[in-house]
Formats: structure tokens, C-alpha cells, sequence
């Protein structure tokens, strides 16, 4: 399998709750490592540009409000099959349909404020970690 990266967030809710170390924890775990991270408060024009492609959705303009709301930590994971096993990790998107055992199962408040971001894709991973990271920043 091919080392990939991906990029993840823990939004909001989890920095309100001071959750992070236990999330960053359960990824470690998962065999996934941080090669980069920061905290950040986006402004409006960061959360409407990284989640453009949910423009036309209903949910768009609450999702920009809620990531905006606080303090979130942006960072590349990297590992084997990385992409899809930070987001097995992570769990469905709404935590009442998430496995047990998952960061949303267990961390997560509501479909909307449910603690973490992860890419779906290969070509969305390089475009948000793009968005989000120099390469200088990437330290594997
Ligand atoms: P994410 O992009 O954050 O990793 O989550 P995801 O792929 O599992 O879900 P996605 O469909 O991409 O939705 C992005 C985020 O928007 C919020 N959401 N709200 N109120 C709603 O109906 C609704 N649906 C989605 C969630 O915060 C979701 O993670
Ligand atoms: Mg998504």
C-alpha cells in the first residue's frame, strides 16, 4: 500500500472542549503520524474558500459559521493508505451512524459540530493541504 497524505482538522467544537491531545491520540494510534500541525482562527473567506465545493448546499453557510467559531488545529497525517484510514478513524459523518470506536462515536455533538475533517480524496488532500500548509511546513 502507498504511503499517501491527508489532511485533517479538528474544528470548533473539540478545541472548546480542550479534546485535542485525545484526538491527535486515537490518529497516532491508528499508525497515522503529524508531519504538520497548527492552531488557526480562520477568518470567513479561508472556511468558504477550503469547503467550496459544498457551496450550493444547504448546510454551506452554517458549516462556514461553525468553522469560524473558534480556534481549529489543521494538520497533514501521513501514513499507509492514509486517506482512508483517517477516515475510518474519524467515523461517519454523523455521529449517531458512526461505528463504536471512532473519534465522532465518541467525541462528536451533532452532525455539524462533530470535532474532526478529513480529505476524501487523493486530489482533495493535495488541494487542502495546499490550502492549509507551505511545504516548508512538512516536516515527515
Ligand atoms: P468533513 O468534510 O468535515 O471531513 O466531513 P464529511 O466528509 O464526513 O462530510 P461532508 O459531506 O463533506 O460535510 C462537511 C461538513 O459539513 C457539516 N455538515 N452539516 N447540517 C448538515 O446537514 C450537515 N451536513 C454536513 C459537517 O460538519 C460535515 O463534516
Ligand atoms: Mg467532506
Amino acid at each position: 500500500m502507498a504511503i499517501e497524505r491527508t489532511l485533517s482538522i479538528i474544528k470548533p467544537d473539540a478545541t472548546e472542549r480542550n479534546i485535542t491531545g485525545l484526538i491527535v491520540a486515537r490518529l497516532e494510534g491508528a499508525g497515522l503520524r503529524v508531519v504538520a500541525q497548527q492552531r488557526v482562527w480562520w477568518k470567513k473567506k479561508h472556511a468558504e474558500e477550503f469547503y467550496e465545493m459544498h457551496k450550493k448546499r444547504p448546510f454551506f453557510d452554517d458549516l462556514v459559521k461553525f468553522m469560524v467559531s473558534g480556534p481549529i488545529v489543521i494538520q497533514v497525517l501521513e501514513g499507509e493508505d492514509a486517506i482512508k484510514k483517517n477516515r475510518e478513524v474519524m467515523g461517519a459523518t454523523n455521529p449517531e451512524e458512526a461505528d463504536a470506536g471512532t473519534i465522532r462515536k465518541d467525541f462528536a455533538i451533532s452532525l455539524e459540530k462533530n470535532s474532526v475533517h478529513g480529505s476524501d480524496t487523493p486530489e482533495n488532500a493535495k488541494r487542502e493541504i495546499d490550502l492549509c500548509f507551505k511545504k516548508s511546513e512538512i516536516v515527515g
